[in-house]
């Protein structure tokens, strides 16, 4: 990645790090300082953990996920190790949301309100079994051996696409989830009146968007991509010995719109591997 590229990757990978932390502290305060607390109790304490959870969790979680690919330093890993890496923040986002609503669920039942009922609850739930379903699919075709190349490449298109709207869908849904609770949980002053907590919580709700458009910025940016290890490989053995600090300097030869133009070769080969997914 050449320098002026690379500087702009990371002034996005720090602001997408740096909004993701602050709303990661805008749930814990908002659960903390303006409602009741955690606690697994069946209460409204119990309940807190839904959100928390969900942003800690299913969102910022699955953000590091989705980019983690693209991080210039972990090129040279092997691929296997960044899949079980991309592999386990997606598991571990699941986790987080599977017990987010294991929250919700045990709170409505022991309060007695109905379940299922909201847009947000039904649009939640398609997105958490849709992820489930991504994740097993992910699994057998990209880590488990036995599935031919070909076949992966065809599918890569479909996993990326599917990926991206599953990780803004699941942003749309907290925002109904946040403004949901709102409406439900300010009373004197009412949401309409905008009490501090509500303009607080809807700082919240804006921080997730920028969160999200960050993240995909970074995923759809053709010249940040991962390149394929054989390309690694080819230039590694071309640029001079096995050292495999010298990877770096090399990479800058295969990004798009850079002052480091590849040679039409290197980037024929790139295109052709870009495409061969394994
Ligand atoms: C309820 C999923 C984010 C607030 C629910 C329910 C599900 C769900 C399935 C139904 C539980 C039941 O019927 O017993 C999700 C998913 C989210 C998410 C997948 C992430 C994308 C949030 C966030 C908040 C929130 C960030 C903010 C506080 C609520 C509220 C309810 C609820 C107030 C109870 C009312 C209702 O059922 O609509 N959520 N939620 N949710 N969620 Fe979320
Ligand atoms: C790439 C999402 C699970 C293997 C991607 C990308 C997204 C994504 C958005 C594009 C990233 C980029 O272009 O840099 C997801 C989501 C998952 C999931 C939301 C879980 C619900 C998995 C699993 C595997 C896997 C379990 C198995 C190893 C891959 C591979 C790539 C990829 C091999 C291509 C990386 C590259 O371009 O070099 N995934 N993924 N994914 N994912 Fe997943």
């Amino acid at each position: 990645m050449a320098m002026d590229n690379l500087k702009q990757f990371l002034v996005f990978l720090f602001a997408a790090a740096a909004v993701g932390f602050v709303s990661i502290i805008f749930v814990i305060r908002w659960v903390l300082h303006y409602k009741e607390g955690l606690a697994w109790d069946g209460g409204l304490a119990e309940f807190n953990w839904h959100p928390v959870l969900i942003v800690t969790g299913f969102i910022f979680l699955q953000g590091i996920a989705i980019i983690v690919y693209r991080l210039p330093w972990t090129w040279q890993c092997s691929k296997l190790m960044m899949k079980f890496i991309h592999a386990g923040l997606n598991l571990l986002a699941f986790i987080f949301a599977v017990i987010s609503m294991v929250a919700v669920f045990d709170f409505h039942n022991a309060a007695k309100i109905p379940n299922m009922y909201s847009l947000h609850s039904w649009l939640g739930l398609i997105v958490v079994i849709l992820y489930c379903l991504q994740l097993v699919l992910g699994v057998g075709i990209y880590l488990i051996p036995i599935t031919p190349v070909s076949w992966r490449a065809m599918v890569m298109p479909l996993h990326v696409y599917s990926g991206l709207l599953l990780f803004s869908s699941t942003i749309a849904v907290a925002l109904m989830g946040i403004t949901e609770k709102l409406i439900f949980g300010l009373n004197n002053p009412k949401y309409k009146d905008l009490p501090p907590e509500a303009v607080f919580v809807n700082v919240l709700g804006v921080l997730l968007v920028v969160f999200g458009a960050l993240i995909l910025w970074i995923a759809t940016r053709q010249s940040w991509k991962r390149p394929s290890d054989e390309i690694l490989h080819t230039l590694h053995t071309n640029g001079g010995g096995e050292d495999s600090t010298r990877v770096g300097p090399a990479l800058s030869q295969l990004t798009e719109g850079t002052d480091a133009e590849p040679s039409g070769d290197v980037r024929r080969r790139s295109n052709k591997l870009d495409d061969q997914i394994n």
